[in-house]
């Protein structure tokens, strides 16, 4: 068990949080300290910060969050590792900047991706702002890769009205072509995915796809398909950067049927191609269950 007390540097690729003010908690590997998710509310769930409530006089999230709300805070891109073992249970810690690897600094990420889910009950409620949202969608965009870094992803984000214009189109369309028997259902699902705060389409740019076939035409029959996985990576990080903040999200594909309204209705390039959409907003329930099947049937590793 490793104790903590007074200034801690905690650092993250994205955030790096510098709290003044002193504090004292303990934790069972320092690393912890490094890796801290990004918002308040997984703040609170971070195993660092679980057994910072309970040791410290930070008992409680909410007087948890109002601490961390108070620490100034300080963007920065450098990694760190792990603070040096302490020579006593008590002190004062930055950790040490260094390039090299961190065994265990993937967890919060996989924390984060294992609290990814679809969530279909969502509402209004837009926890953090319009802004912050924005913001997590250039991110992504910028930074998620591509083939030959060609950069075909291309993204609408559609808040409040546009957002439920855009379900009225979809359901518009659907009209045309759900049997009547069936329509019930399909009327439900719209008004489900219309009752959330927002829809981000994801798109890929046709242009950048034809000029990466013609410029490497060894590859020309691979573009395409590099291009939607790369729209599959952009998508899987906002669904899981949205929950990390902790808003609900799902997947829909309304696409081919859509598309011309959507790019009549936003005035879209005619070469963006729609891949994708997800809804988002507060979550009004819990994801259901989730069943695994055994990962020894979906994974083989040789020469470990
Ligand atoms: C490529 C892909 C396509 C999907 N398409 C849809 C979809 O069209 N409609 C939908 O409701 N969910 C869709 N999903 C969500 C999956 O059904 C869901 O991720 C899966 O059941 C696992 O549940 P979880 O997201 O809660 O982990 C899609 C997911 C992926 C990865």
């Amino acid at each position: 068990m490793y104790m903590y007390q007074g200034h801690i540097h905690c650092s993250h690729r994205l955030l790096h949080l510098t709290f003044t003010r002193p504090l004292a908690f303990s934790s069972t590997h320092p690393s912890e300290l490094l890796v801290l998710p990004i918002s308040m509310q997984r703040l609170a769930y971070s195993p660092a910060i679980r057994a910072l409530s309970s040791s410290s006089s930070l008992r409680t999230a909410s007087s948890l969050q109002r601490f961390v709300a108070a620490a100034p805070l300080q963007a920065t891109t450098t990694r760190l590792l792990p603070s040096r073992r302490p020579s006593s249970r008590s002190f004062t810690t930055t950790p040490t900047i260094m390039s090299s690897t961190v065994a265990g600094g993937a967890n919060a990420l996989l924390d984060l991706i294992k609290n990814r889910r679809s969530h279909y009950a969502l509402n209004k409620d837009l926890t953090i702002s319009p802004e912050r949202v924005q913001e997590i969608v250039k991110e992504a965009l910028q930074h998620v890769p591509s083939s030959f870094n060609s950069q075909s992803n291309r993204v609408v984000v559609l808040f409040g009205a546009e957002h439920d214009k855009f379900w009225d189109i979809t359901t518009e369309v659907l009209k045309g072509m759900v049997p009547e028997d069936k329509w019930e259902a399909t009327a439900g699902r719209m008004a489900m995915f219309k009752g959330g705060a927002g829809t981000i389409l994801f798109f890929e740019d046709v242009t950048v796809v034809e000029g990466m076939q013609a410029k490497f035409a060894l590859y020309a029959d691979r573009f395409p398909v590099w291009a939607t996985q790369s729209t599959g990576m952009l998508q899987h990080t906002l669904w899981v950067a949205l929950e990390a903040e902790g808003l609900g999200a799902n997947l829909q594909h309304y696409n081919p049927i859509v598309d011309a309204k959507v790019a009549d209705e936003w005035k879209l390039p005619a070469t963006w191609k729609l891949n994708a959409q997800l809804v988002f907003g507060g979550k009004s329930a819990e994801a259901g269950e989730k069943a695994f099947g055994p990962i020894e049937e979906k994974l083989k590793v040789f020469g470990a």
